[in-house]
């Protein structure tokens, strides 16, 4: 062999090496963090199952985003599916086939829903449980009540297989898991009063952090698509557009997804949002004139 074809061949060798070697380390990195357990002890909630709790609870489970992933019949979808993310399902939460198991308790979805933790104690991908962490006991009581009454879904739960890109997001924490991120042993539920005052629109608006960010700033969302704009800024900073709207046009914009100058809102902003009662959205409004001004993605 030519000495130069042997330069080639060797270096072409160890480029495949380093590949190899870089594609291992992500696989076993990113294993590291979606097979790590989490041993959480879990607050129980009483559940009662009135009328008024339940249609609390679809309330909730229609407004907080549940039914965007989960589907309108809570029996489970897609989430996404593409080549470099891979493919996410949310699953089936009915106990239809391929729905939860008969042994699903109240504490175990307690412990998805405020902890980010499935029953074998891995932490769920993509789950935002971060922005659920706070649900007030009453809350969260309606809201099982609600998906504990949910009629029976026949559908398979679909898979999560995540993509070479979405591993290595997650092995060089680009994507961190909500258990990852929640202080588990402190886990605090609200106390708060239903009401148009700031205290209770903090509490609704803690549905928005996951991707306005925890100060309202906006700015990349790590766990969204490539193909996401970034999160507005919420708060009355300049950079933002909110500071020139009331409180009317706010509602107006969240409920037809269309801003005041007519231009309409990136899908990425959940329309499910607009359908938060007049209480919620005013609520939140006064929420946000309290928030101090922060730069476009400062978090
Ligand atoms: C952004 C999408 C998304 C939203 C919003 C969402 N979920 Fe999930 N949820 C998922 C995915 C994906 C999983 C499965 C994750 C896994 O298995 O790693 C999941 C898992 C769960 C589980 C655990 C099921 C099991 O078999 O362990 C429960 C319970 C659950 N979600 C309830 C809810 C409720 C209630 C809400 C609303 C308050 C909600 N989810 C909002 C995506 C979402
Ligand atoms: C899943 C991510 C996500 C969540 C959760 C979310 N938003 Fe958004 N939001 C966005 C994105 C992305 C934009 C920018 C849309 C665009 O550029 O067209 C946006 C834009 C907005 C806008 C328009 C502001 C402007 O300057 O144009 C308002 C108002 C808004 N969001 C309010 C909220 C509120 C209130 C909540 C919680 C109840 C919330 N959002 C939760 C992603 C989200």
């Amino acid at each position: 062999m030519k000495l130069f074809w042997k330069i080639l061949a060797y270096g072409f060798g160890a480029v495949l090496l380093l590949v190899g070697a870089a594609a291992l380390v992500i696989v076993v990195l990113s294993n590291s963090k979606l097979k790590k357990i989490y041993a959480v002890a879990v607050k129980p909630v009483s559940v009662a199952a009135d009328p008024e709790a339940v249609a609390r609870g679809k309330h909730l489970a229609e407004t907080r985003g549940c039914v965007d992933c989960h589907s309108a019949d809570l029996g489970g979808k897609t989430v996404f599916e593409n080549g470099a993310m891979g493919r996410v399902d949310a699953p089936n939460l009915t106990r239809g086939q391929g729905g939860l198991p008969a042994g699903y308790r109240d504490e175990d979805f307690v412990r998805a829903i405020r902890h980010g933790v499935a029953v074998d104690g891995r932490g769920l991908f993509l789950m935002p449980s971060g922005d659920y962490t706070t649900f007030s006991d009453p809350d969260m009581a309606a809201l099982l009540a609600y998906l504990k009454s949910l009629p029976s879904v026949n559908r398979p739960r679909g898979p999560i297989m995540l993509g070479p890109v979405a591993r290595g997001l997650v092995a060089f924490g680009k994507i961190k898991l909500s258990a990852e991120e929640i202080d588990h042993a402190n886990v605090k539920p609200a106390v708060v009063t239903p009401g148009v005052t700031a205290d209770y629109g903090r509490y609704v608006a803690a549905s928005c952090t996951g991707c306005h960010g925890p100060n309202f700033s906006g700015g990349k969302i790590a766990s969204g698509p490539p193909d996401w704009p970034p999160a507005a800024n919420l708060t009355p900073h300049v950079q933002g557009r909110i500071n020139k709207w009331n409180e009317a046009e706010f509602l107006r914009t969240l409920r037809t997804a269309k801003r005041p100058d007519g231009t309409e809102l990136h899908p990425a902003m959940p329309r499910a949002f607009g359908q938060m009662d007049d209480v919620e959205l005013k609520a939140v409004w006064a929420y946000f004139k309290t928030l101090p001004a922060a730069e476009t993605g400062v978090r």
